[in-house]
């Protein structure tokens, strides 16, 4: 058994350790303890702590896939609704689809009896309105909402924000290896922006037989490289997992146009072996692992990995 998450994890990662401890499925325990975090107002990038779009609305993002089947469920753009990667698993489990979004994915919410929840925090609400007024001219705050939101894609995005996930890998007592994700998104992202969080491939993925990954930060470079895949895929054609993980980032540190920032790597394999590793990200970045040995979740931070430095 092995379960290894993203700093983000704390409200929750001691839930699901124990449950993993009492021989509950990978998904049910990462989902259990991912619902604290989503309940977390601490938590300033996942669920009711999180920051809401270019409009001031909250939509969050989630994925979940079994790596013993691998089967997915995924929701994307979704509002008014707190526990979205149970609503991901909900999806995986009742519909012949993988992804809901938007309304769609509300409606499908309330069809199975989730609550219509309140998301939008006080605090992220005055911060989002605060950066408007920063960005916009009178005549535009007074035409607000009615005005091309376009430009300012490229204005207001704010890297300090842009941080924007939990990610939760478990390999369960079955020998079954998971992987979950749930985020807000970027702060003040175009309304109906997907990041990599809900991305099969991209910001998750997991077979049973070789390992699973998960990445933060910045889903519009990892969609791209189509990177948790990638890794999952080296394992299998032989590679070490910190192989695996610093061929991914190679990929990434290869990209030259489009949006460039941060990213970081969360990686186990089926032999317990786990990697977390960031890409230029300036600051120590801290993830949470917990094996069987261990009498307590340990909090430890990731190995730096940059090609563009290292050769
Ligand atoms: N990795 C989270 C996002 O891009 O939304």
């Amino acid at each position: 058994m092995i379960l290894l998450a993203n700093s983000e994890a704390w409200p929750g990662f001691d839930k699901t350790v124990e449950l993993l401890k009492n021989n509950s499925h990978g998904i049910d325990a990462m989902i259990a303890g991912i619902s604290e975090v989503e309940r977390e107002v601490k938590v300033r990038s996942v669920g009711y702590g999180g920051w809401p779009n270019m409009l001031g609305k909250m939509e969050f993002d989630a994925g979940v896939m079994d790596g013993t089947t691998r089967d997915v469920g995924a929701v994307g753009a979704v509002p008014d609704t707190l526990p979205v990667a149970a609503l991901a698993r909900e999806v995986m489990q009742r519909l012949p689809h993988v992804m809901l979004t938007g309304e769609g994915a509300r409606r499908f919410a309330t069809e199975i009896g989730f609550s219509v929840d309140d998301t939008l925090y006080e605090d992220s609400r005055k911060v989002w309105w605060k950066r408007l007024q920063k960005e916009l001219s009178a005549a535009e705050l007074s035409a607000f909402p009615d005005i091309p939101l376009a430009p300012l894609s490229r204005t207001i995005t704010d890297p300090e924000r842009v941080r924007d996930t939990t990610v939760f890998l478990a390999q369960d007592s079955a020998s079954g290896i998971h992987a979950v994700t749930s985020t807000s998104g970027w702060a003040w992202k175009y309304p109906g922006r997907l990041g990599d969080s809900p991305i099969p491939g991209a910001g998750f993925y997991a077979d049973s037989r070789y390992g699973a990954a998960a990445c933060t930060h910045t889903g519009e470079m990892t969609m791209r490289c189509g990177t948790a895949r990638s890794i999952v895929l080296a394992v299998r054609f032989g590679h070490t997992l910190r192989a695996a993980v610093d061929m991914a980032i190679e990929d990434l540190a290869e990209l030259k146009t489009g949006f460039l920032a941060g990213v970081v790597i969360h990686a186990i394999d089926a032999a317990g072996n786990h990697e977390v590793a960031s890409f230029q990200c300036p600051e120590d970045i801290k993830y949470w692992i917990w094996e069987p040995g261990m009498a307590n979740p340990q909090k430890r931070i990731a190995r730096k990995y940059d090609p563009l430095l290292t050769t």
